[in-house]
């Protein structure tokens, strides 16, 4: 294997690390924030005002991780030989669509704008179908060629 293509493995593989903690994080983040609205039965044992503590937290350290792997993203992008097969093209859409509705989100219940606060149920899970299909896309497809032997 060639230095350059150890260098790309490398990457993919602290970015498929870093988008399962995300993953994780962001299904802790949806959780969290609907059982504090009574919107699903309690899963977690936690007083309201933890859940919200937990949903904080659990959103920050999404938001880094999609901060981190977007960097990656951009890096490993730059290679021709990866920017040519639809799933990428759909990972890079949804990973376009992930970082402009999750800042906004941020940046709505910071700023408590009335216009996003009226609508975060949807605006959240949408966060959410957003960050699973770039999960999808990258790396829960990952780890399922690697099982049936297609990488
Ligand atoms: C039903 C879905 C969701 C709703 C209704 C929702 C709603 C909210 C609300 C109201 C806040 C402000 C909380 C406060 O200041 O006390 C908040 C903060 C936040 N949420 Fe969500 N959220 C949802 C899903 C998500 C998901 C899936 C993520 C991450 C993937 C996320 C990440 C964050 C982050 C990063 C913050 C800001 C923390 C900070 O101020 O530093 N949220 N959310």
């Amino acid at each position: 294997m060639t230095q350059e293509a150890e260098r790309v493995n490398t990457l993919l593989f602290v970015k498929g690390l870093i988008g399962l903690i995300v993953f994780i994080a962001a299904i802790g983040a949806l959780i969290t924030q609907l059982q504090s609205r009574k919107l699903i039965p309690p899963i977690l044992r936690l007083k309201p005002a933890a859940l919200l503590h937990w949903h904080r937290w659990s959103g920050r350290v999404a938001l880094i991780g999609v901060v981190l792997d977007s960097v990656i993203c951009i890096e490993i992008g730059l290679y021709p030989v990866l920017r040519r097969d639809p799933r990428h093209v759909i990972h890079i859409i949804l990973g376009v669509l992930l970082a402009g509705f999750f800042l906004g989100k941020v940046w709505t219940v910071r700023r408590k704008l009335k216009w996003g606060m009226k609508r975060i149920i949807p605006w959240g899970i949408g966060v959410f179908i957003l960050q699973a299909g770039v999960f999808l896309s990258a790396t829960l497809f990952a780890l399922w060629a690697r099982l049936v032997g297609l990488a």
